[in-house]
């Protein structure tokens, strides 16, 4: 196992991450040796509409890492380090006065440093050219989405209507962008470049849903959303509904989830990790499952599966993204659609069962 190699000791990150208590326990085991097993990304922030690097200072921060990554920034390169593996954030860049402070598609991590990445901000004039083309006066305190629609290959997907989407109450839209990225009001569905825009937006969390009897599903990582930002994001169009797994074995599926989504690197105190929370996922299915199922947590006065209310089990809310925040450094799954987020709400929809 890679993880073993990596001695996670992330002075800084989880001393102060470990807000919650526990923060007495040493890692045990002779490997952890102090080294910092934290990730690094660089990355140039472009204009959406032209691709072109900005030519001004970026000013660049994260959404959804606590405590927050160091940045340091170069004209419109920059660079984050101290990102926990199989982190995933948001990126908020822009360029004021002329671009529009504008978070990014969802950055996947897992085990690997990333370079070179790029981010797009939206420069004020295409955001007045947005309103203005589409119709639409900004109600105060309110922002808006621009998502690319794509295939389950990441193909930017033509043809989806505008009654797929169930917008909420007070939204305005769907409207779509041209081939070339430039509104057109009249556009009924998406084009080649796959690109949906959406006002009236209130700051908190996004998610675009699909209406119930559009035949597909839209899968989209929950986004943060402001007012004076804008959000981008990528929405995953696939036939069908989402369904929760039945069936769902502890042992062979919900398990092996917390170590290929990195939990076991912070939920461990095998030497590798820390014991942060309370919680280990050491690769027993036997002692994590008493952990989830029978162990009161110390922090929380509860079993970390909720039976009577699946989705309000800690075990699923401490790694998805809240608003506010909860006190979990980093986000794992994208949103409630996220396979493994399904497997773990299956499992405990039909009992939490020790199977
Ligand atoms: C970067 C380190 C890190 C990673 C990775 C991580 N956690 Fe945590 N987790 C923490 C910390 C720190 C806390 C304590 C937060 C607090 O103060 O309440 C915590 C708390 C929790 C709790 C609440 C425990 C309790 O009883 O208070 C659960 C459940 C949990 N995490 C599940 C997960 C799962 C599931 C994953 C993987 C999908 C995961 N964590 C990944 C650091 C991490």
């Amino acid at each position: 196992m890679q993880t073993q190699t990596w001695a996670f000791a992330l002075a800084s990150v989880l001393a102060a991450a470990a807000c919650g208590g526990d923060s007495g326990d040493v890692p045990g085991g002779g490997d952890g040796d102090g080294e910092v097993a934290t990730l690094s990304i660089t990355g140039t922030v472009v204009d959406f509409s032209t691709g072109e690097a900005l030519a001004g200072s970026a000013t660049v921060s994260t959404d959804g890492l606590s405590p927050p990554p160091t940045i340091s920034v170069t004209g419109a390169s920059f660079q984050i380090e101290g990102i926990p593996p199989y982190s995933n954030f948001h990126l908020l860049a822009g360029s004021p006065p002329d671009y529009r402070s504008t978070y990014s598609v969802i950055v996947e991590t897992a085990e690997s440093n990333q370079t070179g990445l790029e981010f797009a901000a939206l420069s004020e004039d295409f955001v007045d050219s947005l309103y203005a083309t589409f119709g639409v006066t900004a109600a105060a305190g309110t922002s808006l989405v621009v998502a690319k629609l794509v295939d389950d290959q990441g193909a930017a997907l033509a043809g989806v209507k505008s009654s797929a989407f169930a917008l909420e109450i007070g939204m305005e839209g769907p409207f779509f962008l041209d081939a070339d990225r430039q509104p057109d009001a009249a556009l009924t569905e998406s084009s080649a470049s796959g690109y949906v825009v959406v006002f009236q937006v209130v700051p908190g969390l996004v998610n675009l849903v699909a209406a119930e009897d559009a035949g597909v599903s839209l899968s989209m990582a929950d986004s943060p959303v402001a007012a004076r930002a804008a959000t981008l994001a990528e929405i995953v169009v696939s036939d069908g509904a989402i369904v929760v797994p039945t069936n769902v074995s502890f042992s062979q599926d919900v398990s092996p989830i917390f170590e290929a989504r990195g939990c076991v690197l912070c939920h461990s105190g095998a030497g590798i990790g820390k014991d942060l929370g309370g919680v280990h996922f050491n690769g027993e299915s036997q002692k994590m499952y008493k952990e989830l199922v029978e162990e009161i947590s110390a922090n929380h006065g509860t079993v970390r599966v909720d039976l009577e209310n699946p989705a309000n089990s800690l075990v699923l809310t401490m790694p998805s993204k809240e608003d506010p925040p909860d006190e979990h450094p980093n986000v794992t799954f994208l949103s409630n659609t996220d396979p493994d987020y399904l497997l773990i709400l299956g499992w405990i929809q039909e009992g939490a069962l020790n199977n």
